[in-house]
């Protein structure tokens, strides 16, 4: 064997050493690794994007107290699931998870464990598919990469093609046969200690691979979204915000465009703007629109 493929044998050994250790005595106990119910795994998982878990806990309990099943859900309006879904933002996933439930019933009521075929349901990437193979179903081909776990790769890794294919195929190649626990680990330790920034780099318990420091290679950070000089927008003038707003103003009920219009913070915005928003939120099965009348999509006026 050359020296260099030994020396990353040995440090893909250290990683998993350092990785499983402090998951054994430092993980935190949410309610979804209590579960091996494929269905309450899923909901976390599309609940987990974007959303940090703080805010995520209440909304998945709730969530399965109204819909304990994929049946449940299936059968319930799409606005019913927008409904219980405020508080999560990104108002589309509420609705890709009720089509995912629906197609779920289509194919007999249970998800397959399979990543190839879970990808070709709705809602459902590269990354959920991963994400449910490990946690639902042990499956040991699973390997979730989400910006945490892509982050750690590029720290603990720092010579190796950093894009996110490379880096997939890496976790691919290392991952251990406990995808389970590995995975939640890699979790726990990219949100809490090895985070974007704000962290003690000292106290890492990835410290001993990474050095403590950010690589030369990740040091530069990329521009803000949605702003090519840096300079980001504020948030309540994004397009994001009053798709949120217009959102809860017709989680109340249906109202008329003219209407809805009239609210604040709707009537800050130009027509134009407002109307390509509705078209948008229409388009994407959010919102439905009868003549002047507007609400959201499945309530029955
Ligand atoms: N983010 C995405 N999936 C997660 C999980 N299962 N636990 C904690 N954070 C997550």
């Amino acid at each position: 064997m050359k020296a260099s493929k030994r020396s990353t044998n040995g440090r893909v050994e250290r990683f998993y050493v350092i990785v499983f250790e402090w998951f054994a005595a430092h993980k935190r106990d949410l309610p979804w690794r209590r579960t091996t119910d494929p269905y309450a795994i899923a909901l976390s998982e599309m609940m987990l994007q974007q959303t940090q878990v703080d805010r995520v806990i209440p909304k998945w309990r709730a969530f399965l107290l109204a819909f304990p099943t994929w049946a449940d859900l299936a059968a319930a309006s799409t606005a019913d699931v927008l409904r219980l879904w405020q508080g999560l933002g990104y108002n589309r996933r509420a609705v890709m998870l009720h089509r995912l439930a629906k197609a779920v019933i289509e194919l007999g009521g249970e998800l397959p464990n399979d990543i190839h075929a879970m990808k070709q349901l709705p809602g459902i990437g590269d990354y959920t598919a991963n994400a449910i193979a490990a946690f639902a179903f042990h499956n040991p081909n699973a390997a979730p990469v989400d910006t945490n776990i892509l982050r750690i790769f590029r720290r603990v890794f720092p010579r190796h093609k950093s894009d996110p294919k490379s880096m997939q195929q890496l976790a691919q190649l290392i991952r251990p046969s406990d995808v389970w626990t590995w995975n939640h680990a890699l979790m726990d330790i990219g949100a809490l200690h090895c985070s974007a920034r704000g962290h003690i780099w000292g106290l890492c318990p990835l410290a001993p691979l990474h050095g403590g420091r950010e690589p030369k290679q990740l040091r530069t950070l990329p521009l803000q979204r949605g702003s090519k000089e840096g300079v980001p927008i504020p948030f309540e003038r994004t397009d994001r915000y009053f798709r949120g707003r217009i959102v809860d103003a017709l989680r109340e009920g249906s109202m008329t465009l003219k209407a809805l219009r009239a609210r604040s913070p709707m009537n800050d915005i130009d027509e134009q703007r407002f109307t390509t928003l509705i078209a948008k939120l229409v388009d994407e099965g959010i919102v439905e629109r009868r003549r002047n009348e507007v609400f959201l999509f499945g309530d029955v006026t």
